[in-house]
């Protein structure tokens, strides 16, 4: 009989750790495979929304020309609860950017554009210092398949590291947090020249 239940107690236990293997990544900390790779978080719509951005022009992708685009911004919420209280981010921050297609002909809209269920992409910038320089990011086309670091050499990591407002996050564009930054004087310095560089050039 305890053989019987020792049996099924272990066949439970496999079939648990199987269901945990498969089951998407509801976690709000980040969860990586053993080589290494992101697996996306699947919850981020009950995050933080920090913003949405419209047609925003660093996008190189010319496939979207002719069309319109949003970009809403989600942060895990024990993150956005240090950022508030210090001003920049901690270990374990994850900001999921949001590609979605905008349409304007739909239900009783006559004017201006609303966000579609067409998802175009997602990515995810993690602050974790397991990675040389703390931050990478990761792509994620196909949610829950987990996705390889995209390389530091990437145009993703220049324009961050040299016009983001802290700690290489658009805080400059999170209107919550920009008066955030700015009281507790956590802006970058590279933000900061950029600031200096177009009051000059709009004074001129
Ligand atoms: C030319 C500059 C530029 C490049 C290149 C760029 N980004 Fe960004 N990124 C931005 C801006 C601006 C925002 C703010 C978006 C908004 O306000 O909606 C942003 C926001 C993000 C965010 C939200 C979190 C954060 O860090 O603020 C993620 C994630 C992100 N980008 C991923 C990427 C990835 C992945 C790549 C490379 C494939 C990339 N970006 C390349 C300018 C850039």
């Amino acid at each position: 009989m305890i053989r019987y239940c020792a049996l099924l107690c272990l066949s439970a236990l496999l079939l648990a750790q199987n269901a945990a293997k498969t089951a998407p990544n509801n976690s709000n900390v980040p969860v990586y495979t053993s080589d290494g790779r992101l697996v996306f978080p699947a919850n981020y719509r009950e995050w933080i929304y920090l913003t949405t951005g419209m047609d925003m022009d660093y996008n190189p992708d010319p496939s979207m020309a002719g069309h319109s685009m949003f970009d809403n911004v989600f942060v895990n919420p024990e993150a956005y609860k240090v950022f508030v209280a210090t001003g920049t981010w901690p270990d374990g921050t994850m900001l999921v950017l949001e590609g979605r297609m905008a349409a304007n002909k739909g239900s009783i809209n006559k004017a201006g554009h609303f966000q579609t269920n067409d998802v175009m992409m997602r990515s995810v910038h993690v602050k974790d210092s397991r990675f040389d320089g703390k931050w990478a990011f990761f792509g994620s086309d196909d949610e829950g398949k987990p996705t390889k670091q995209i390389p530091k050499e990437a145009v993703c990591y220049s324009c961050h590291d040299q016009h983001a407002a802290v700690d290489t996050t658009f805080v400059q564009f999170y209107p919550t947090l920009l008066e955030v930054a700015k009281s507790k004087g956590t802006l970058s310095p590279a933000y900061l020249k950029d600031e200096a560089a177009t009051a000059g050039a709009s004074a001129k």
